[in-house]
C-alpha cells in the first residue's frame, strides 16, 4: 500500500468513525483532529507515517494534558517513536484491518446463528446503524457502524465478559456486514485491540497498518 492510499484509506477511517460517533472532524497541516469528547480521551490527533518534524510538532500539543491523545499509523513496522517528555504510551498494538464484504456476506464464513430465544435490535439512522444482541434485558453484545460511500467503518464491537467465545460477536460482525452491504457498501474498515483481531482474522479480516497511540501524561 502506498503512502497516499493509506493516508486515504485512514481519512476514510475517520470519516466512518465520525459518522459512527457524531463527533466533528477538523483537517489541517497534516493532522486530523477528532473530537471524540470523552473524559479519558477529549481529543485525537491522527497522523499517516508523519516526518520527524509534523511529529515532534503534534506530540509537543500534548505535553501538559491528559485528554489529548495521538494515534499515528504506520505500513511497516510500528512506528519507531521518541517520545518527548509528558508523553506516554497508551496502546501499541492495534492494527488498521480491512475486508472485502461482499465475499464476506455471499461466502458467509464462518457464521453463527443468534440463540433463538435471543433478540437482535437494529436500529439505522442516516448513514449509521447499531445492533445489539439482547438476553431478555441484557446487552449481552453489541456493534455499530458508519458508511462513507461504499466503506463501512465498524466500530465498538464488544460482547460483555460473561458472554465472550459464544459467537455473539460473529452474529453483531455478520448483522452488520448485511446491513452494510445492503447500503453498497463493498469494503469493511475497522481499528482493532488485541482480543478483536483474533475475532476479525477468524472473520477474514486482514491488518493493513500498524497504530501506535500516545497520550499527554498530565500536568
Ligand atoms: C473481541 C470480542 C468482541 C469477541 O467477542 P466474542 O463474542 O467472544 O467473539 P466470538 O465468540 O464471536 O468469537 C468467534 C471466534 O473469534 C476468535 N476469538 C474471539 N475472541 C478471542 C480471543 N479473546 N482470543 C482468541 N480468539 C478469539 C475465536 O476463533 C472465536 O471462536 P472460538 O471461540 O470457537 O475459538 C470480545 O472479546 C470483547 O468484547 N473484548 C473486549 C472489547 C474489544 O476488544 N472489542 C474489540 C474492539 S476492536
Amino acid at each position: 500500500m502506498t503512502a497516499i492510499s493509506l493516508t486515504r484509506l485512514v481519512d476514510t477511517w475517520i470519516d466512518g468513525f465520525a459518522t459512527s460517533r457524531s463527533v466533528p472532524v477538523r483537517r489541517r497541516d497534516g493532522v486530523t483532529e477528532v473530537e471524540v469528547g470523552g473524559t479519558e480521551r477529549r481529543l485525537e490527533l491522527v497522523l499517516v507515517e508523519p516526518d520527524t518534524h509534523l511529529l515532534r510538532e503534534t506530540l509537543g500539543r500534548l505535553v501538559g494534558t491528559s485528554d489529548v491523545w495521538s494515534t499515528i499509523f504506520t505500513r511497516e513496522a510500528a512506528a519507531h517513536v521518541e517520545l518527548p517528555a509528558g508523553v506516554r504510551v497508551v496502546l501499541a498494538e492495534e492494527v488498521l484491518m480491512t475486508v472485502d464484504l461482499v465475499d464476506l456476506v455471499t461466502v458467509g464464513l464462518p457464521s453463527a446463528a443468534a440463540p433463538p430465544s435471543w433478540e437482535l435490535d437494529l436500529t439505522a439512522s442516516g448513514e449509521r446503524v447499531a445492533v445489539r444482541l439482547l438476553d431478555g434485558d441484557r446487552v449481552a453484545a453489541r456493534g455499530q457502524l458508519g458508511l462513507v460511500g461504499t466503506d463501512a467503518i465498524f466500530d465498538r464491537i464488544g460482547t460483555e465478559p460473561d458472554y465472550r467465545r459464544r459467537g455473539l460477536a460473529t452474529v453483531v460482525m455478520d448483522a452488520l456486514a448485511a446491513w452494510a452491504v445492503s447500503r453498497g457498501a463493498r469494503r469493511g474498515i475497522l481499528a482493532a485491540s488485541v482480543e478483536g483481531q483474533a475475532l476479525y482474522r477468524r472473520l477474514g479480516w486482514a491488518p493493513v497498518a500498524r497504530m501506535l497511540t500516545v497520550a499527554g501524561a498530565g500536568e
